[in-house]
């Protein structure tokens, strides 16, 4: 039995067309198509759930509260009853006459059968200059990565047996568009893959989803299963807001003493008074960009992230005594003012990654 899956947004007008067209292609394979819609806006979930009304082979999954083409696929393979699984657009890009071929090919046992534009005979179609370059760099990174190599492993259109898709389904990353890639980079070496012509078309209806969002999530992926494995990306992301709040950290000194305490030659009073209003400067600094950034999939918001400022500056304090200890030492035994101020807030940085990834942002 043959599982298709369709994972839409806003695809209200293009899958009352698809349907039918899908049922013709589909007569004399036993099938069943699952929908999984992220409660669009346009209602795409409401449609399919009319078009199902009376239909066995016809289910809707509504997802509240998430977005994301991969991890859409995927709970629409888990809950799919086929012994072969397959994934397209719901927007007539691909080419559903391949559909059997692809069925046929994975139960004469390749274990994933991808619709390719890269093979002969195959072709992405109208697509414009930028898409076709962007295309292809994606292409030509990602197969760096493949246990399995193929020429399209960025295509959205593909089949799989249930029981290789059972075996990785576990060290999937859920983010973005790249399902197909990611299976490639999951599945034994010796997996049997085979590619099948078609060439892209043009939407019925609507536009693409492939945000900016998707692409950057594309490279945070490369990243997350290469060097990633060793430095986390968070890891690099807060270190670039430490040191950019080493650098406000600098800034809010010399506005504390120039303009508050107005002092070019302050004393250690003033100095280390100076450097406690910098530190707290750069923790709030510091907490809203690794927020908003660094942790963008652990956000806290409102009263949460109240809570949450309150832990960062608990967990700060000792890397804030330490920033204190040290530059007032330094600026006492007449170390030059600024050089002061900056050891002794690299001093305080080193400690609060680990503290913050254990206590503030915990996953
Ligand atoms: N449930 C759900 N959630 N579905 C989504 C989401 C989402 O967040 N984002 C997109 N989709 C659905 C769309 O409604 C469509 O049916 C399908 O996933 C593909 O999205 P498109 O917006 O049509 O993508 P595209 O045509 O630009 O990109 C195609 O080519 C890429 C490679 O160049 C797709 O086939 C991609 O899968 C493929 O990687
Ligand atoms: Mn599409």
């Amino acid at each position: 039995m043959l599982s298709l899956v369709l994972p839409t947004y806003n695809e209200a007008k293009n899958i009352p067309e698809l349907l039918p067209k899908l049922e013709e292609i589909l007569t004399g394979i036993e099938h069943e198509i699952i929908i999984v819609d992220d409660d669009s806006p346009d209602g795409t979930w409401h449609i399919a759930l009319e078009l199902a009304q009376g239909r066995e082979d016809l289910h809707v999954i509504r997802r509240l509260g998430r977005r994301g083409l991969s991890s859409a696929v995927i709970e629409g393979f888990l809950a799919a009853k086929g012994d072969v699984f397959a994934v397209m657009d719901a927007d007539g890009q691909h080419d559903f006459e391949l559909l059997p071929a692809l069925y046929h090919a994975v139960r004469s046992g390749s274990g994933i059968a991808v619709g390719s534009r890269y093979v002969e005979g195959g072709s992405v179609g109208e697509w414009d200059e930028r898409r076709q370059v962007l295309s292809r760099i994606a292409t030509r990174l990602a197969l760096f990565l493949c246990a399995v190599k193929v020429k399209d492993p960025m295509s959205g259109f593909f089949a799989i047996e249930r029981s290789l898709f059972e075996r990785v389904v576990t060290k999937l990353n859920p983010k973005g568009f790249k399902i197909l890639l990611d299976l490639l980079v999951c599945v034994p070496r010796e997996t049997q893959v085979t590619e099948h012509p078609f060439t892209f078309r043009k939407r019925l209806h609507g536009q693409s989803k492939l945000s900016l969002r998707v692409q950057v999530d594309f490279l945070e992926y490369l990243y997350d299963v290469t060097v990633g494995k060793y430095i986390p990306l968070t890891f690099v992301k807060y270190s670039l807001v430490g040191t950019l709040g080493v650098f406000v950290h600098l800034c809010a000194y010399y506005a504390i003493t120039r303009f508050v305490l107005q002092s070019s030659h302050p004393s250690v009073g003033g100095f280390s008074i100076a450097v406690i209003g910098a530190t707290e400067t750069a923790i709030v600094f510091n907490f809203f960009l690794n927020n908003i950034w660094t942790f963008a999939g652990q956000r806290l918001q409102g009263k949460q992230a109240a809570v949450g400022f309150l832990k960062f500056n608990i967990a700060c304090l000792f890397g804030a005594l330490v920033n204190w200890g040290v530059s007032t030492s330094l600026f006492a035994l007449k170390w030059q003012e600024f050089l002061a101020v900056f050891l002794g807030a690299m001093a305080g940085v080193m400690w609060n990654y680990t503290v913050n990834r254990i206590f503030t942002w915990k996953e």
